[in-house]
């Protein structure tokens, strides 16, 4: 089969079949295409746009160009359940949800990503944690994933390699906003952990990866039915993004909030809703629970016997970090030196947050990256964040800002003021679930 014949055929708006994309994927793992190929390619499907059939193929191909985790020789007791997420601000789901699973009998072989344009990355957060290791050998992942039963870590160059080309050239060919692209390079990645089922958090809002909602639920939707028919059974919970999930947006300061969370010394939010949502969605597509009731009781009684802090705690000293975090965080979680309240310039109500300028903010702080590369500090970032409702003065502050100097909080200072939106009206906080999708 030859490429240019493939690269015809999607040009002139034909579907390909699966042995023609699995051909074309496999070259591109294998370098036998080129960029210029790999360009046509992702152009044509841009503008042609692909069927369920071809987006099945195209995501099946992307798993299979590299290693798929095969769990056989291990003694696992329990299904092997993850969730991802499209990416938000203020979003640790993943630090206290892998280990909640793990200790109520799944294995989660969490593999992460770094921040992206505005949103923040679960690996970036750990790596606030003095000695994480988030790529450690096959062996030690293998060994946390059986037992404490999660490893939260980085992609490994094996795992859906033909993923790594085509983002690289739909980076530079204007062509990563093409929903199958984008489904096939999610979810390809994602199904190479080899799970029994998958969540996937896809947010919806004016933070979320997708800027129009009907998009959005356009991708949650194809998620879904795409995973599940690629042999992963999915769910696609579409959670809200115009509100910080956390009241915290940055790395150490996340992981403060998770700890807290872990620790039983905060026992409402929502990052804790949302949180709990996805568990119970995902133990019961993983039968470790058979109703709602049964999946929550669970749930609860986990965290407040502290077994999901210890779980977490032993992920933690697995992958190199200090053995007494949750003890003693302030010791090892590194503080900036300028803390400050900024405070509105009206009192009123917040009715809006603008979560993509909060997310920009804390890249300008230096908690995210400009540029491929860039070094991430992790002491930056806001916390007490104001959510949707509640009322600011001139005692109650929009955000705490945590800054690397004096200089950057007198410059950030007022992009956070016009990041809120303040009235005199109170508004309802929107529903934190809008919809789930299967
Ligand atoms: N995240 C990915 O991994 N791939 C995309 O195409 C978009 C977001």
């Amino acid at each position: 089969m030859l490429i240019q014949d493939i690269l015809a055929a999607k040009r002139d708006g034909q579907a390909l079949d699966e042995a023609a994309i699995r051909h074309f994927i496999q070259a591109v793992a294998e370098n036998k295409a080129g960029d210029e190929q790999i360009g046509a390619f992702t152009m044509a499907t841009a503008i042609h746009g692909m069927s369920l059939a071809e987006t099945v193929a195209l995501t099946s191909a992307t798993r299979d160009s590299g290693r798929v985790m095969d769990y056989s020789a291990l003694n696992l007791t329990g299904p092997v359940l993850d969730k991802h997420s499209t990416g938000g601000v203020g979003d640790p789901v993943s630090l206290i949800l892998g280990p909640w699973l793990a200790a109520c009998g799944a294995h989660v072989p969490m593999i992460s990503g770094r921040g992206l344009g505005h949103t923040g990355g679960t690996l970036d957060k750990l790596e606030s944690i003095p000695g994480y290791d988030v790529t450690p050998t096959q062996d030690t992942f293998a060994r946390l994933v059986t037992s404490p039963g999660v490893a939260i870590v980085g992609q490994s160059a094996d795992l859906a390699p033909a993923d790594k080309r085509l983002y690289a050239v739909r980076d530079v060919t204007a062509t990563v906003a093409s929903l199958p692209l984008i489904v096939a390079s999610i979810l390809g990645k994602k199904l190479a952990e080899n799970l029994d089922a998958l969540v996937m958090d896809v947010k919806i809002g004016n933070g979320a990866f997708l800027s129009s909602d009907s998009e959005t639920r356009k991708l949650a939707s194809t998620i879904a039915q795409v995973a599940t028919l690629s042999g992963t059974p999915t769910n696609a919970v579409l959670s809200d993004m115009n509100q910080t999930l956390a009241t915290s947006a940055g790395n150490a300061v996340e992981v403060h909030e998770c700890l807290a969370i872990l620790k039983g010394e905060r026992h409402t939010g929502r990052l804790l809703e949302l949180t709990r949502y996805l568990a119970v969605e995902a133990l019961l597509s993983g039968k470790l629970a058979q109703d709602r009731e049964e999946a929550e009781r669970r749930l609860d009684a986990t965290l407040a016997s502290g077994q999901v802090a210890e779980r977490f705690a032993q992920m933690v000293a697995g992958l190199g970090g200090p053995t007494d975090l949750l003890e003693r965080p302030s010791a090892y979680l590194a503080s900036a030196p300028v803390i400050r309240d900024i405070y509105p310039a009206d009192a009123g109500f917040v009715t809006a947050q603008d979560v993509k300028a909060l997310g920009m903010l804390v890249v300008e702080l230096g908690g995210g990256r400009r540029r491929a590369g860039d070094r991430i500090d992790h002491r930056v970032g806001l916390d007490h964040i104001a959510a949707i409702g509640s009322c600011v003065d001139a005692q109650t502050p929009l955000a705490r800002l945590h800054a690397a100097s004096k200089a950057d909080a007198d410059m950030l200072a007022e992009r956070l003021r016009d990041a809120f939106h303040i009235s005199a009206e109170k508004v309802d906080s929107p529903p934190l679930v809008h919809d789930v999708l299967t």
